[in-house]
């Protein structure tokens, strides 16, 4: 994609990845990504904010050609994950004046994953600011959005607040310029949650910070860029307060259709009571959608078929997954059905220790549900309106 100027001499000047499937291996990425690299050009002082995965240098150093860069001064490393630090040593190769500019926490951990001389660096403290002759980078150290050693930096002059990972998305765009709002705002969403929801209590002073500065434009280094910062930081307000939705999550497995009958008996239960409810079958859902709806829900029920005595691989991978992103959840339950016995109930609790829920009765069935678990599911329904009533979710 072309070098793009987003503001006077700041360029974008990344790469966008329309292919990827699926981040760290781990965290499914249905609309691709980008690698957001940016140029400043100072009066005096050339800096490039971030590079790009290692897997798109071609794309940053075409980028750089076209922007007819012939200099670089500074590389700054806001965060040592390779998707934006990779091609920092061969941007290096290509420009061998270049500094990496870094805190001493990022520095440490470059040199541990990336052929980059120690004399190459140039640290910088909280608070520092780097001058580029009329510009300014003014570095502002943000713990846990995404590593422990992340950075943002601010360019005064501009009003433009590079924020890395912070506030990012996982969207592959053809121009860097948010072009919807509605969109962007879900997939930034899904990003949240499956990033940076771990870290919502950080993230609160992070962004308390951040109202001390006059902010024009938001330029992350994942997504799209905001040219009106109050849609992301907004939101971002929302997602980490404690307030939680109306809404109550059923991820589910069934094997040969009880636990079925029963997500589907609950389901329409829990309309009746007025709660929003969504059912996931975990066989066919992106974990990503799970994760997004987890950051308002106010409740979740797993529901699970017991094999070799205990809860389904899938739903014991979703407990795992609700439990590493710590969402706001305030109740949870377990439905299922079981043959001759197990502990799916056990396990699935076992996995749940980050996050703190009142636990509803569970409802189990023996083989197929009768009307014995019918009633126990209507119970189970009324008792969850009844605590997001309590919480003040629903009226
Ligand atoms: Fe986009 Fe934590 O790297």
């Amino acid at each position: 994609m072309a070098a793009t100027e987003i503001s006077k001499n700041i360029f974008w000047v990344g790469a966008v990845d329309w292919d990827r499937r699926l981040f760290d291996e781990l965290i499914p990425t249905p609309e691709g990504t980008s690698y957001n690299s940016y140029l400043v050009r100072g009066g005096e002082k050339i800096a490039l904010i971030d590079t790009v995965d290692p897997s798109k240098t071609g794309d940053l150093l075409d980028n750089l050609q076209e922007a007819g860069v012939t200099r670089i001064d500074y590389i700054v490393s806001q965060h040592a994950e390779q998707d934006h630090s990779g091609s920092i040593p061969e941007v290096l190769e290509i420009f061998p004046e270049a500094l990496v500019v870094t805190n001493e926490k990022c520095k440490a951990m470059l040199i541990d994953l990336l052929p980059i001389p120690e004399n190459k660096f140039k640290t910088v403290a909280d608070g520092e600011k780097l001058d580029l002759g009329g510009k300014s980078l003014e570095f502002i150290f943000a713990p846990w959005v995404h590593w422990p050693e992340t950075m943002l930096a601010y360019l005064r002059e501009d009003k433009i607040l590079f924020s890395c990972d912070f506030l990012g998305a996982h969207l592959a765009q053809s121009r860097p310029l948010l072009s919807d709002e509605y969109h962007t705002l879900q997939t930034a969403k899904r990003y949240f949650a499956e990033i940076m929801m771990p870290f919502r209590i950080p993230i609160r002073k992070h962004l308390e910070k951040l109202k001390g500065l006059e902010i024009d434009m938001i330029a992350p280094s994942h997504g799209v860029v905001y040219p009106r910062p109050a849609l992301i930081l907004d939101a971002y307000g929302e997602w980490v307060s404690d307030a939680t939705r109306n809404l109550a999550l059923i991820p589910f497995v069934s094997m040969h259709g009880s636990t079925r009958e029963m997500v589907e008996h609950l389901t329409g239960a829990l309309v009746r009571q007025g709660v929003e409810v969504k059912p996931f079958n975990l066989i066919h859902t992106d974990v990503g959608e799970l994760a997004r709806e987890l950051v308002d829900a106010s409740t979740v029920v797993l529901a699970t078929p017991t094999v070799l005595g205990g809860a389904h691989p899938a739903v014991a991978h979703a407990a795992f997954l609700v439990n590493a992103l710590r969402p706001k959840l305030k109740f949870a339950s377990i439905i299922g059905s079981y043959g001759w016995g197990g502990r799916a109930v056990e396990n699935l609790l076992a996995s749940l220790t980050n996050i703190k829920v009142e636990l509803l009765e569970p409802v189990l069935a023996k083989g197929a549900p009768k009307e014995k678990e019918f009633q126990a599911l209507d119970g189970l329904a009324a008792a969850i309106a009844e605590k997001h009533r309590g919480s003040g979710v629903l009226s």
